[in-house]
């Protein structure tokens, strides 16, 4: 297949995944890359050894077929109707708009010029993911009935450089975790179909200790603890914790409750990681997941883990099949019913009621099992 040339709009944090991905990838090709900060753009061509651009002259470039959207979520909408009106393919980071309401023109837009959105999280492709759903629905745990997602910390202020959008809308912990969570869920247990919640601030600012921004304060603009339940159209329903509240705690990623068993999902920020499922009230065991790819450790986290990350994959994904004519799997279709449903928490809660989705979505096809790229085709 011929590779598919790539822009990338927005050169911060994330950039370098995408940048690194791309490069160990056949099926794309960067051209160039650009940033509203012109020295951002010039500093990760010369690192990746691609063109810098402004964000004009990339969008006027007839050689470029997908734009990389990795602006903050604030930007994620208008920089994607930009994409979309010079005629390109949007891939962008999660989440697709800072609310289900900005995010709705976007994929209307798309749809009226032909054109593919693709949106983050694409770790529910990882190995570890992938065998979690193969076991599923080869029915190892039986009919799914509960389920608990879970991720808590103390934030992002301690790491991030520049690390505000994560208080305002369009992140927080549900927002900007949120998605690798219900998305996997999603993944392995369909769409949803109703959500509860209660949503809370402990602190309305936060005083940033990261360089080089150290001694700054953050007003916090979005919830920092959310509980809540998803109702699923398969009938399940599972409790879901996000914080940014909580110095240390000891429970799990995500665990699936079924008739036959129960499953230990890993953390769904990473595509590895090792699944485990008993029958019934047996001992633990691990689920094999060598025969799909994208599930080794490749990288070693700023707090000494080592992880596999192969951020990227959803859209080599894209990219093959647009060249295919098959659907793709990280669709901003699935990313707009996440979108709803992460909405839906504080909506749930400061309304007091159940929220109904009304968004559809399909589960997107499994990965074939394989090795490498080869999946793809
Ligand atoms: N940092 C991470 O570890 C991480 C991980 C997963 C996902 N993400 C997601 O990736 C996205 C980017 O995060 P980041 O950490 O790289 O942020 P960042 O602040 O480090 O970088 C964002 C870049 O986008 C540029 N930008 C902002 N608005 C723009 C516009 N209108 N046009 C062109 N450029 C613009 C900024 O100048 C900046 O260089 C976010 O949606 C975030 O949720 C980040």
């Amino acid at each position: 297949m011929e590779p598919t040339t790539i822009g990338i709009i927005g050169c911060g944090n994330i950039s370098d995944a995408y940048l690194r991905g791309a490069a160990r990838s056949q099926l794309v090709r960067v051209k160039s890359v650009a940033d509203i900060r012109a020295d951002a753009a010039a500093a990760k061509a010369r690192e990746h050894s691609v063109d810098a651009a402004t964000v004009d002259t990339l969008l006027a470039d007839p050689a470029i077929e997908i734009v990389v959207n990795l602006t903050i979520p604030a930007a994620h909408a208008p920089v994607n109707l930009q994409i979309i009106e010079a005629g390109k393919h949007a891939y962008l980071e999660k989440p697709l708009a800072t609310r289900f309401t900005d995010a709705k023109p976007v994929m209307l837009a798309a749809a009226a010029k032909g054109l593919r959105v693709g949106c983050a999280p694409d770790t529910f492709l990882g190995g570890a993911h992938q065998a979690c759903r193969y076991a599923i629905e080869a029915g190892l745990i039986g009919i799914p009935v509960a389920g608990a997602a879970t991720v808590l910390s103390h934030g992002m202020e301690h790491w991030h450089p520049n690390p505000a959008f994560f208080y305002q809308h369009g992140g927080g912990p549900i927002h900007d975790l949120g998605p690798y969570y219900v998305t996997q869920l999603v993944n392995l247990l369909g769409p949803v179909s109703r959500v509860t919640a209660q949503v809370s601030t402990a602190a309305k600012t936060r005083t940033i200790t990261s360089e080089p921004l150290a001694g700054q304060t953050i007003v916090v603009g979005v919830p920092t603890t959310v509980n809540g339940v998803l109702s699923f159209a398969n009938g399940a329903n599972v409790a879901l914790s996000h914080s940014w509240d909580v110095w240390k705690h000891k429970r799990l990623p995500l665990e699936i409750y079924g008739s036959e068993g129960s499953m230990l999902v890993p953390d769904p920020n990473f595509f590895g990681g090792e699944p485990q499922i008993t029958r019934r009230d047996g001992d633990w065991t691990p689920l094999d997941i060598s025969r799909h790819p994208y599930g080794t450790p490749n990288r070693t986290t700023r707090t000494g883990a080592h992880v596999a990350d192969h951020r990227v994959i959803g859209l080599l994904d894209m990219a093959a099949a647009i060249r295919l004519g098959r659907p793709h799997r990280v669709s901003g279709t699935l990313a707009l019913h996440v979108l709803e449903v992460l909405d839906a928490f504080e909506r749930s809660s400061l309304e007091g009621r159940h929220i109904v989705i009304e968004t559809p979505c399909k589960r997107p096809e499994k990965l074939p099992q394989g090795s490498g790229e080869e999946v793809f085709a």
